[in-house]
């Protein structure tokens, strides 16, 4: 009998990050990070983790950052249903602690448009952070339709709508533990 996974897997096109190498630079953004903010000799460094696809791409992260690490979750909405950007940003949750006076870094997925983080960075800062720093493992450059300042970047992609290891469509694949294209026949 076809496990779920073997199901899950039939929607996929082409695997473009196993597991191996999602690790292998998931660790060297954590080394990246840990060596970066061990200069500003921060007592806290606060990440802002957005729900849900950041969610294993973060548990994975800070497991790999050797500083002192509070976490927290925000979570919004920029997509209705579909692959294409709504051009709207809900708030659907917010941060449970003040970030007044600290430092922060936001965890997301992916960048696509830069709408969501554009709204999030501004919404952040006026909260008056020490410092405020984006980390993405995925960014699609080709779409993006306003600029947002990106600190940390795991892989730059192409135009192609990508799932698994926490990226959705329509709210599955997110626990498929690598990253890979959507067949297209799936969402047209
Ligand atoms: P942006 O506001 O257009 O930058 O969209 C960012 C959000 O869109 C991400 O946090 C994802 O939730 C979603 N998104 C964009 N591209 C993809 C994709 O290829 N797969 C899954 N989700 C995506």
């Amino acid at each position: 009998m076809q496990s779920w996974q073997q199901h899950l897997a039939e929607s996929v096109e082409e695997i473009l990050f196993d597991e191996e190498t999602l690790a292998k630079r998931v660790k060297e953004l954590a080394k990246e990070i840990t060596a970066d903010y061990q200069q500003l000799n921060i007592s806290e460094l606060v990440i802002i983790g957005i729900l849900r696809g950041s969610v294993l791409f973060m548990s994975d992260l800070i497991r790999h950052i050797d500083l002192p690490v509070t976490i927290d979750f925000m979570a919004v909405s920029s997509y209705t249903k579909g692959t294409r950007s709504s051009g709207t940003v809900r708030i659907l949750k917010d941060i449970n602690e003040s970030i007044q006076d600290k430092h922060v870094m936001i965890v997301e997925d992916i960048v696509d448009t830069g709408l969501t983080l554009q709204c999030l960075r501004e919404l952040l800062c006026a909260r008056q952070p020490k410092s405020l720093r984006i980390c993405t493992l995925l960014d699609k450059p080709l779409r993006r339709r306003v600029e947002v300042p990106v600190d940390y970047v795991g892989f730059q992609i192409e135009d192609k709508f990508v799932i698994g290891y926490g990226l959705d469509y329509n709210d599955h694949y997110r626990q498929l533990p690598y990253i890979g294209v959507l067949k297209p026949e799936i969402y047209a």
